[in-house]
């Protein structure tokens, strides 16, 4: 039900069910974060080890969304000059299932550290798509206003008033 550039409806949701497709998620995962905490150094480093980075162990749920940005569908309506379109309409469809996952209590994990052709072979999707998402949906151990990367210390919140501008 999200809206879509030209109506494209482009998203792709792949329910990640299998015990072994979930593991060979779970292994890329971890070689992806082996490679991402290699890049950085000192403390910085002891600090990203320590970061709980996905809930792919034991989410209830995954979901693999893709892009499949070739579709015909729309007739290419809206996409002439901003063709990162369809891309945006499959993040405003993730959003959109975000909001109502945590209005039913649901908590939501959007996973980014794997690599997406290597998840599109795990999960033999076709050549079209390209991953955008993998979500894991679950019930929140706990509940907190602060972001928990910030109460790890590893970034924090600015205000949204440095964040508006005006012309
Ligand atoms: C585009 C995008 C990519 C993200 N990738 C990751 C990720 O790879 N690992 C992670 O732990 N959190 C990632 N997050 C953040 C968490 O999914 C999200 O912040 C968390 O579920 C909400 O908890 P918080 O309020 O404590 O931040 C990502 C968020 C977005 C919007």
């Amino acid at each position: 039900m999200a809206p879509s550039v030209g109506l494209s409806e482009p998203w792709r949701f792949v329910q990640v069910i299998s015990k072994d497709t979930r593991s060979s998620i779970q292994t890329e995962f971890e070689r992806a974060n082996r490679e991402a905490l290699a890049g950085y150094s000192g403390e910085q480093a002891e600090l990203y080890a320590r970061l709980k980075l996905a809930g792919l162990d034991h989410a209830p749920a995954h979901l693999a969304v893709f892009v499949e940005s070739g579709t015909s569908k729309g007739s290419g309506l809206g996409r002439r000059t901003m063709p990162e379109m369809a891309e945006y309409s499959v993040v405003a469809a993730i959003t959109t299932l975000w909001l109502a996952a945590r209005a039913h209590g649901v908590g939501m994990g959007w996973v980014s550290i794997l690599d997406p052709a290597r998840v599109g072979a795990i999960l033999a999707v076709d050549d079209g798509w390209r991953l955008v998402a993998y979500l894991c949906l679950g019930f929140p151990e706990e509940e907190s206003q602060i972001p928990e990367l910030e109460r790890a210390g590893w970034e924090k919140r600015t205000p949204g008033k440095d964040r508006l501008f005006q012309r």
